[in-house]
């Protein structure tokens, strides 16, 4: 199978790299940095590494073209790419939110648009699109990185609807913590401007960045099996969430939501015209 992963120089798109060139897959990578890349994976026929800035939609397209005219195909896109963004919603400043919903969303759609005419044409294929657990069961401080990832799985699951019937498979796929770059000051971007009536939230949040971080449960190898598995699956699923903390967090938000649907029955169907 060919595959075509985004933001790939560390974390979970570095793993999986290594999985899938050691199973004999051919894979094409992209990067910011090619250096970072090149650095990483040890150059081979089967490996495809890629520089590219996915917020410039023509080089997302260029770079989708020469995976498949490189690779001799176009299997399975994964829309690994993306960070976390700490910050009260009125201490985020319109860059750093907008450049948040560029790499986490925006760039995910670009992908898909340059990926769709290859998966169309030979009406199979199937894209998976990394959101989070904060993208279904959202934690405190964290606001702008929770709306990137719950639109990646909106986005998904209306996709998946309508790519069924053309052979396509969408899976958003919600990790929880996992042992990678996310929580290091390399990859998480904090809001610049500090509001002091959030001081507590951004306690609690930059306390469990220092406690979690490369100490996440979760194995980055394993998410990558995770990935391999979903990819040989016939009729995957349409949101799969990995770890078990994200499983603890999704199972609690589905009570709450269950009982909440229950509780204010009454008003929600008050609204029908009698
Ligand atoms: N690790 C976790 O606990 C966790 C939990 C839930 C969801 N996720 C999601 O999993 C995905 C992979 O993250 P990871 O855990 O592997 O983190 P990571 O080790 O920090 O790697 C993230 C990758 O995304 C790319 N990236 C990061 N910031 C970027 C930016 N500003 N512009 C463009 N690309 C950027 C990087 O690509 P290059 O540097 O190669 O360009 C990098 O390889 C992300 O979408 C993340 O939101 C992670």
């Amino acid at each position: 199978m060919v595959w075509f992963i985004t933001g790939a120089s560390k974390g979970l798109g570095l793993s999986l790299i290594k999985e899938l060139l050691q199973a004999g897959h051919k894979v094409a990578a992209t990067s910011r940095s090619l250096s970072a890349l090149t650095s990483e994976v040890a150059a081979s026929a089967n490996f495809l590494p890629l520089a590219v800035d996915l917020t410039d939609v023509n080089a997302i397209r260029e770079a989708v073209k020469k995976t498949h005219d490189t690779l001799g195909g176009l299997d399975v896109v994964v829309n690994n790419a993306g960070y976390g963004i700490g910050g009260a919603v009125e201490e985020l400043n319109d860059k750093e939110i907008y450049q948040a919903f560029d790499v986490n969303v925006f760039a995910t759609i670009h992908v898909i648009q340059a990926a769709l005419p290859y998966l169309r044409a030979q009406r199979s294929g199937h894209i998976i699109n990394i959101s989070s657990i904060a993208g279904f069961a959202p934690s405190p401080g964290w606001p702008m990185y929770s709306a990137t990832k719950y639109a990646v799985i909106g986005l998904s699951e209306s996709l998946a609807v309508e790519l069924k019937p053309l052979g396509i498979n969408v899976t958003a796929v919600a990790p929880g913590g996992f042992r990678t770059e996310f929580l290091t000051s390399d990859s998480l971007v904090l809001a610049e401007n500090k509001i002091e009536d959030y001081h507590d939230t951004a306690a609690g949040r930059d306390k469990f960045v220092e406690t979690a971080n490369k100490k996440q449960i979760g194995d980055p190898v394993m998410a990558a099996r995770v990935f391999m598995t979903l990819a040989e699956t016939p009729e995957p699923p349409v949101l799969l969430f990995i770890g078990s903390d994200a499983h603890r967090r999704a199972t609690a938000k589905v009570e709450q939501l269950a009982a909440s649907l229950e509780n204010y029955k009454e008003l929600t169907l008050s609204t029908d015209y009698k």
